[in-house]
C-alpha cells in the first residue's frame, strides 16, 4: 500500500500535501534551488491530531504566523486556506490512528544567493504520518512499562537568542541535529542544551521541567521555543493550584531534582529517569518503572485537556458549564 514501500523511511503511512497537491511522501519532491533546502530558509510547525482533529491548531497557527514574520516571509495562502488544507491532508490518510503533521513554509525557489527578494513564491508543504507507537520510546510510558527515558546535558550550546534565536520555529535544524547526536552516542533520547550562561535551556525537541518540593520549575522563555505543551501545562497546574515558576536552573539542579520531565506537541508529558547516565527522582531510589507524582499529574492533565478540546471542537455551540472530561481522577 502507499507509503509502505520504503523501508525504515517510510515505514509508516505518510503523505505530503505541497501547495493543495496531496501525494505520497515517495513520490513528492521539491526544487533543488527551494531555499528552504538550500539554506534552511523555512518555519514550520508540528502539530499532533486527537480523533482526527488537530490539536490546539489555533495556537500553533498563531506560531507559525509569529515565525513568518521574524523571518520576513508570507504565509503563501489565506489562514482558512491553510486550515481547510490541514483537515484535507488528514483525511487523505487512510489510518484510524492519530497523526503528527509538520506544517512547513519555505522561502521557495531562487537564484543561489542569500537576498530573499529574489525568492518571490513561497510555497507551504503538509506532511502528515500515522503517530505510530514507536513515535514515542516506550520508556516514556510507564503504562507500557517504561520508567522514563534517558538524557544527556550537551556540549552543545543552544542558538543565542541574538544570533538564531530559538523562538522561531525555523528548518535550520543543525543547532538541535548536532546536540541530538551526542544523546545518540551515549544511547540517550534527548539532549539537553544549555544557553550560553550555562543555564538549561531545552531539549532538542521538547522543552524541560523539574519538581523539588513539591515546586515545578522551567527556564526562563528566553533563548527557548516558547513550547505549546509547557504553555498548556502552566495553565492546567495553575488551575489546579499546583505551584509553577520560571527561573535561572544550572544543569546540576537535574541530579538533584525529585522528578525531571520534558514536554513536546508529539510526545506531551514525558518523564525522564536518567540524565548522563544517574538515576533522577524517583529513580535515584532503585524505583524505576515509577513516574513521580506531578509528573503522573501533569500527564494525566493534559489528557483531559485533550480530551476536553476534542469536545469543544466537536461541539463548539455548547455552553462553556456542560459536562466535559473530568480531573475528578487526577492524583
Ligand atoms: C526545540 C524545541 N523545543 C521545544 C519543543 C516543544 O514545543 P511544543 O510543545 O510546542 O511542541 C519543540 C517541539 O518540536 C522543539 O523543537
Amino acid at each position: 500500500m502507499a507509503g509502505k514501500t520504503f523501508g525504515s523511511v517510510f515505514d509508516r503511512q505518510m503523505f505530503v500535501n505541497i501547495q493543495g497537491e496531496i501525494q505520497p511522501a515517495e513520490s513528492a519532491s521539491v526544487n533543488v534551488m527551494d531555499h528552504g533546502f538550500l539554506y534552511g530558509d523555512s518555519v514550520y510547525e508540528t502539530i499532533r491530531t486527537y480523533k482526527k482533529v488537530p490539536f490546539l491548531l489555533a495556537r500553533h497557527l498563531d506560531r507559525l504566523q509569529r515565525s513568518l514574520g521574524r523571518i520576513y516571509l508570507e504565509m503563501p495562502c489565506s489562514r482558512a486556506d491553510l486550515e481547510s488544507q490541514i483537515q484535507k491532508t488528514i483525511d487523505a490518510v487512510p489510518v484510524e490512528s492519530d497523526l503528527i503533521m509538520r506544517i512547513v513554509v519555505s522561502r521557495g525557489v531562487g537564484p543561489i544567493g542569500l537576498d530573499i527578494g529574489s525568492c518571490t513564491q513561497p510555497r507551504y508543504m503538509i506532511y502528515a504520518m500515522e503517530l505510530t507507537p514507536d513515535s514515542i520510546p516506550e520508556e516514556a510510558m510507564p503504562d507500557r512499562g517504561g520508567g522514563g527515558v534517558h538524557v544527556v546535558v550537551s556540549k552543545v550550546r543552544r542558538n543565542s537568542p541574538r544570533a538564531l534565536d530559538p523562538s522561531i520555529k525555523s528548518g535550520n535544524f543543525l543547532n538541535n541535529i548536532l546536540a541530538f547526536k551526542e544523546a545518540r552516542d551515549a544511547r540517550a533520547h534527548e539532549a539537553v542544551l544549555c544557553t550560553s550562561d550555562g543555564y538549561i535551556a531545552e531539549c532538542t525537541t521538547a522543552n524541560i521541567f523539574l519538581v523539588k518540593d513539591g515546586f515545578i520549575w522551567t527556564p526562563r522563555p528566553w533563548g527557548i521555543l516558547d513550547g505549546i505543551t509547557r504553555a498548556v501545562l502552566f495553565e492546567e497546574a495553575e488551575a489546579a493550584g499546583i505551584p509553577i515558576s520560571e527561573t535561572d536552573i544550572p544543569p546540576e539542579a537535574l541530579f538533584n531534582a525529585d522528578e525531571v520531565f520534558i514536554t513536546s506537541s508529539v510526545k506531551g508529558v514525558v518523564p525522564v529517569c536518567m540524565v548522563n547516565g544517574r538515576g533522577v527522582g524517583v529513580a535515584r531510589e532503585a524505583d524505576e518503572g515509577r513516574r513521580g507524582p506531578l509528573t503522573h499529574t501533569l500527564q494525566k492533565l493534559y489528557q483531559v485537556r485533550m480530551e476536553n478540546e476534542h469536545l469543544a471542537h466537536s461541539n463548539p455551540g455548547e455552553p462553556a458549564d456542560s459536562p466535559r472530561a473530568s480531573n475528578a481522577d487526577v492524583d
